[in-house]
């Protein structure tokens, strides 16, 4: 039967980082697996290109949304390709085939009556014209009072709350308060398929039981419906037959899938459409590899849609953790955004293939790239036990033995390969089971034996005075270098590639291996010529990767400034403040310690810059001042400073403090 596999389809509108990288490996190991097996597979995606955040993002960039999700479309292409992520077809939501599926979908739904209209009030903005998702409205958190948080989420206390609870509320992108306005919006019916997702969610060979708890809590709150319209300005689709509605990017974002084979078949004549893998009777297998975080469109929203249309549901969700980079969230301030180009352009892609998989497991745990350990077993496995397995035998057997080997033969050395041989079914287990980390290990104990053998028989003495005996170690050592880069292909398909170019030999699959036995060699056959498999991994090379980005304050000053958005100044709460005490900071001479009553019961500390210009502290004592009053505490000279006192001039001595006149302390200043 014929398999469809599919990644989740990226956002066009940021670069591919390591953290999609963990799934696009993960499949893209899956998939070269299924080939090795002999299996009949695609592979597929695209970029995802509809939304509210896109649409702004080309905006603000002053570009047609279409012109903005171009550029990322050949971008993600060239990262996926250098990392050897081969898909079968990628291509975008934004196209022909997809809005003629998700029109389809649609009005299947509507025949259906799964689709139902219902007024609904929501935030909007009057000066933008435009309805607000949560994510763009933008103010202080119910619960923790943290300033400047998303309506759905506070960064600071991770507490969930309604957008109309949001204390003193803004547009995200003007800072006007929005109004409440309401809307004729489009719901999908999902509660008319809770039975047939209840039972299908329970079925482990769809997803992974432990997952399959977790989305229990939808089910016991009674299914909610799925709005499926947003209303105009929106980059998307518009809703046949709706006035200035388009299909909410969730929606037509899966159909992408189905969009992608159809483009698929066309390019390459495959099939007739897509529908040889998604009709409702198609004899094919649909896979999707997703993250955990969008399981609930995958295993809720997305099969019922189908069955709805009519349309085949995917046979399998396969869901990874997340990323984390030395443990931590990946951070820009700490260099370890890391992106799948600023990888490339200092380290080769089969480490970190290698990595991932040395680590991935097949449920939804996190995986932690932490760079030390990266190196370490970068070091010891690849290039320590297997590459150093390949060069010594290969550069030994083509450099001192004319590049021959010997006829097939009955020794130690046969022993050790029929017992590698022995452990493909276990490693083709483990790849089938998606524990790579258990083939991965597997492998490591398959190169260490054969390491071993030679350590013990020591070929390179008996070169002179044995050669034949030589030969014949070396070529059962041979045998192993070829089963591992077998074992090894799915995961770095370049150096699999590399090695049996060396041994002179055809490229080897788990299909051929599962009725091979020794030799598996053609030993009649010369070897190519030898290199090192793969370069040790520096210190100094995975340093380079995590250059922290210069702060922003710093980035700022060395451009001067430029011009913003109102979003960005509307961030900035500046307040009247009173001095109450001015004194000197010991040991600097350009810092004063301010008390300073900000109208908040208790007067800030606040450390300035200001000591050259006010020599007599006491004359500062009962100034009114403008204090940014929502920055981040810092320590300056050990003294904890709330805040920043606005002042004119160049510096040092030629400074004046900025006068709000007569307001009282805590007055807004706008
Ligand atoms: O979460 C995301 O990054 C989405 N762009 C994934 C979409 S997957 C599929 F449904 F299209
Ligand atoms: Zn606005």
């Amino acid at each position: 039967m014929k398999t469809l596999v599919t990644s989740a389809l990226p956002y066009a509108n940021g670069p591919i980082h390591l953290g999609h990288m963990v799934e696009y490996v993960q499949t893209d190991i899956y998939v070269r697996f299924l080939r090795s097996c002999g299996e009949d597979v695609i592979y597929l995606c695209a970029d995802d290109t509809h939304g509210t955040p896109i649409e702004l993002n080309a905006a603000k960039q002053g570009v047609a949304p279409e012109q903005f999700v171009r550029r990322f479309y050949e971008e993600h292409q060239r990262d996926f390709a250098d990392f050897d992520v081969k898909f079968d077809h990628f291509w975008s939501t934004h196209s022909p085939e997809n809005r003629r599926y998700a029109e389809l979908i649609y009005s299947r739904l509507k025949e259906a009556g799964d689709i139902d209209r219902r007024e609904v009030e929501q935030a909007y903005c009057e000066k933008d014209g435009r309805f607000l998702p949560d994510r763009f409205i933008r103010g202080t958190c119910p619960n923790c009072k943290a300033t400047d948080q998303y309506g759905d989420v506070c960064e600071r206390c991770n507490k969930a709350y309604a957008a109309t609870e949001l204390i003193d509320p803004r547009c995200a992108t003007c800072g006007t308060p929005p109004v409440r306005r309401k809307s004729v919006h489009l719901f999908f019916r999902l509660s008319r398929h809770a039975d047939f997702l209840r039972e299908l969610i329970r079925r482990p060979e769809f997803l992974h039981p432990g997952l399959s708890a977790q989305l229990q809590q939808f089910f016991s709150k009674g299914l909610a419906d799925w709005d499926i319209s947003r209303d105009g300005p929106y980059f998307g689709f518009p809703i046949p037959g709706e006035e200035n509605k388009f299909f909410y990017v969730w929606l037509d974002a899966p159909i992408g899938y189905i969009a992608t084979t159809e483009k698929w078949a066309k390019e390459t004549g495959k099939a007739p459409d897509a529908l040889a893998f998604w009709a409702e009777d198609a004899q094919a297998r649909v896979l999707h590899f997703i993250g955990k975080d969008i399981v609930y469109f995958h295993a809720l929203f997305w099969p019922a849609v189908l069955r709805a249309a009519h349309l085949k549901r995917p046979d399998r969700i396969l869901v990874h953790g997340h990323l984390t980079v030395n443990g931590e969230k990946m951070s820009k301030t700490r260099g370890t955004f890391i992106t799948a180009r600023s990888y490339l352009d200092a380290l080769d892609p089969s480490y970190l293939r290698y990595f991932y998989a040395a680590n991935l497991g097949a449920g939804p745990e996190d995986l932690d790239l932490n760079l030390n350990e990266l190196r370490l077993r970068v070091n010891g496995e690849l290039v320590n036990n297997l590459g150093n397995l390949a060069n010594r035998t290969l550069s030994l057997i083509a450099g001192q033995l004319g590049g021959k080997l010997s006829p097939a033969g009955h020794g130690e050395g046969r022993t050790v390969v029929s017992d590698a041989l022995a452990r493909a079914a276990e490693v083709r287990g483990a790849y089938e089971r998606l524990e790579y980390r258990a083939a991965i290990k597997a492998i490591n104990e398959i190169g260490q034996a054969a390491n071993q053998f030679l350590t013990a028989k020591e070929p390179w003495k008996k070169l002179k005075a044995e050669p034949e005996a030589a030969r014949a170690d070396l070529s059962d050592a041979a045998e192993v270098v070829y089963l591992l880069a077998a074992l090894l292909e799915p995961v770095v398909p370049r150096l699999s590639a590399k090695l049996f170019a060396q041994l002179g030999a055809p490229a080897l699959g788990f299909a051929a291996l599962g009725k091979a036995s020794y030799p598996l060699l053609d030993r009649a056959l010369p070897l190519g010529a030898p290199s090192p498999l793969i370069a040790r991994l520096e210190e100094a090379q995975v340093s380079a990767i995590t250059k922290p980005q210069a702060p922003l304050e710093a980035k700022a000053a060395e451009a001067g400034p430029s011009e913003i958005e109102y979003a960005d100044f509307a961030k900035v709460a500046l307040k009247v403040g009173k001095v109450l005490a001015a004194e000197r900071v010991p040991k600097a001479d350009k810092l004063l310690k301010l008390s300073v009553d900000v109208g908040e019961g208790s007067p800030r500390t606040i450390v300035a810059g200001i000591a050259e210009a006010f020599p007599e502290t006491s004359k500062l004592v009962g100034r009114s001042v403008v204090v940014v009053a929502n920055l981040k505490p810092r320590a300056l000279r050990g003294v904890e400073s709330k805040g920043m006192v606005l002042a004119a001039g160049p510096g040092g001595k030629e400074l004046s403090l900025v006068d709000p006149g007569a307001m009282p302390p805590g007055t807004l200043v706008k």
